[in-house]
């Protein structure tokens, strides 16, 4: 059974194994087994009203083009029951800086899917929710435990779970923490908490390797999309007030634009948007934003801080997003950073934005402004595109705002 106790001591032996991340990123089978018996899932709830949704499930595929996704028919199918967002674009290559970015919203100069470690003065949406007690939680299918830090699993053979597909993981601030990890979960705790009634008000969802189209294809894909998605949709405890967004992690073919088919569904969708399409430019900031103006949460002072909102939470706010010229967009590749292992590597952190106003609408979290107060921000994270002025990374890029007169002064 679990205790506190077991629970330090497994925390303790992570802390002592920190220096020597070979246990942590390459454990044995039987660390494992003996992680698995002494740490358990922990499934908070709460129930936050939101202005647009009570609860929010990103679930991401992987590596697709926007096409070839969208001519899938069971995805194409699931898109006509919601809102297709048709402007919805990753933040680079490989994977795991986009998994960073939706829970960090940076990547840091990551351009790997090497093992790396985010330092624990960086914070993540964990500390956005943390700060209204909205629960949140992770479920990475074929995780062998709560709180795995592992590269992957199982140790030999096809990878089923890869800890390059898991956001929070990533972060020294949720590995550190004695609770996080235990609500980073797998798929066997997903369907407990469903039948439990104890899912949480944000959760992000990463398929296997196969079912994620990642060593399969974007058939497989679907169709495992439409068998784990369709009969939640009908479940009334799952569905009610929940926004589900499926989305992918990245496109395929690297030198293109990086826009990522992308559709809403769930019980939050209005029942005149169900069917209809919405050609506003996002990002995956852009659902750490959208989340932080439903909830009335603070802004991570990143690239979220600036991003779009959802056009149905924008609606609800008032307020106008960017209208971005896409034609140079291509959001593929990163800029320079300390988490770069490809070439790209400065060893500056990037400095958050601690002050001024974020599209979200509720300033910047104290827990950054804390850190990083008086240090003068890396770059201008207002800006609904990520770039990088001296690198030459993304500049160019225009984009205007049209102005309804009645907001005319309420948003200039
Ligand atoms: C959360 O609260 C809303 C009312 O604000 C209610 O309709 C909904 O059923 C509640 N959901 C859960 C999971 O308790
Ligand atoms: C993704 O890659 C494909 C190339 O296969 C390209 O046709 C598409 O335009 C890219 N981006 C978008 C915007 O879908
Ligand atoms: C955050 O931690 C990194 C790595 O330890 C360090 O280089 C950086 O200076 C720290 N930033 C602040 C503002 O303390
Ligand atoms: C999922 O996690 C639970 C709890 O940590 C563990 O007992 C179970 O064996 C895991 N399931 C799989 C399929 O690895
Ligand atoms: C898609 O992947 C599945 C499983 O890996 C395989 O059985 C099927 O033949 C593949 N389809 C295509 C068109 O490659
Ligand atoms: C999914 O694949 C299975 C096995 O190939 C097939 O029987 C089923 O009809 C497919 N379902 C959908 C919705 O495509
Ligand atoms: C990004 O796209 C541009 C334009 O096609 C291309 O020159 C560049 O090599 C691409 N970057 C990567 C990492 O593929
Ligand atoms: C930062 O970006 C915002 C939004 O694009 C823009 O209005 C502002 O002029 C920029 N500030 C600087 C210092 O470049």
């Amino acid at each position: 059974m679990f205790t506190k106790q077991s629970l330090l001591a497994f925390v303790g032996a992570l802390a002592l194994a920190a220096a020597t991340t070979i246990t942590e990123e390459n454990p044995t089978q039987a660390e494992i087994d003996a992680a698995r018996a002494t740490t358990l899932p922990y499934s908070p709830v709460s129930n936050v009203t939101g202005l647009a949704f009570n609860r929010f499930v990103d679930i991401w595929l992987e590596n697709t083009d926007y096409e070839d996704a969208a001519s899938d028919e069971n995805l194409a199918k699931l898109a006509k029951e919601g809102i297709l967002l048709t402007n919805y674009w990753a933040i680079s290559h490989p994977s795991q800086p986009n998994y960073c970015a939706a829970a960090g919203g940076d990547a840091f100069g990551m351009d790997s899917d090497d093992f790396l470690q985010i330092p624990s003065n960086v914070s993540t949406i964990a500390d956005l929710f943390d700060t209204k007690h909205i629960s949140w939680g992770e479920y990475q299918e074929d995780m062998p435990h709560a709180g795995y830090q592992g590269k992957r699993y199982p140790l030999d053979g096809a990878k089923s779970y890869v800890r390059k597909h898991n956001p929070l993981i990533q972060f020294n601030s949720v590995t550190d923490d004695a609770v996080r990890p235990r609500q980073i979960k797998n798929f066997t705790t997903f369907y407990e908490d469903l039948k439990h009634h104890s899912l949480p008000q944000h959760m992000f969802i990463t398929p296997n390797m196969v079912n994620d189209a990642h060593d399969s294809n974007i058939t497989f894909a679907g169709n495992w999309t439409d068998r784990f998605l369709s009969p939640l949709l009908k479940d009334e405890y799952f569905t009610k007030d929940s926004l589900v967004l499926l989305t992918f992690d990245e496109n395929d073919t690297k030198p293109y634009p990086n826009r990522l088919f992308s559709f809403l569904v769930g019980g939050a969708v209005p029942e005149h948007l169900k069917g209809t399409t919405d050609d506003t430019f996002y990002t995956h900031y852009s659902m750490i934003a959208s989340m932080s103006a439903n909830w009335g949460l603070p802004s991570l002072g990143r690239w979220d801080c600036g991003a779009n909102l959802l056009k149905m939470v924008a609606d609800k706010t008032g307020y106008v997003n960017w209208e971005v010229d896409t034609s140079n967009v291509y959001l593929n590749q990163t800029y320079p950073g300390p988490m770069s292992t490809k070439g790209h590597y400065s060893s500056k952190w990037p400095v958050p934005a601690t002050k001024g106003g974020c599209s979200a609408g509720h300033g910047v979290a104290e827990i950054v402004k804390n850190t990083y107060d008086r240090l003068q921000p890396t770059y201008n994270y207002t800006s609904p595109v990520p770039y990088d002025a001296a690198s030459g990374n993304n500049v160019g890029i225009k984009y205007h705002r049209t102005l309804v007169c009645a907001l005319c002064f309420s948003s200039l």
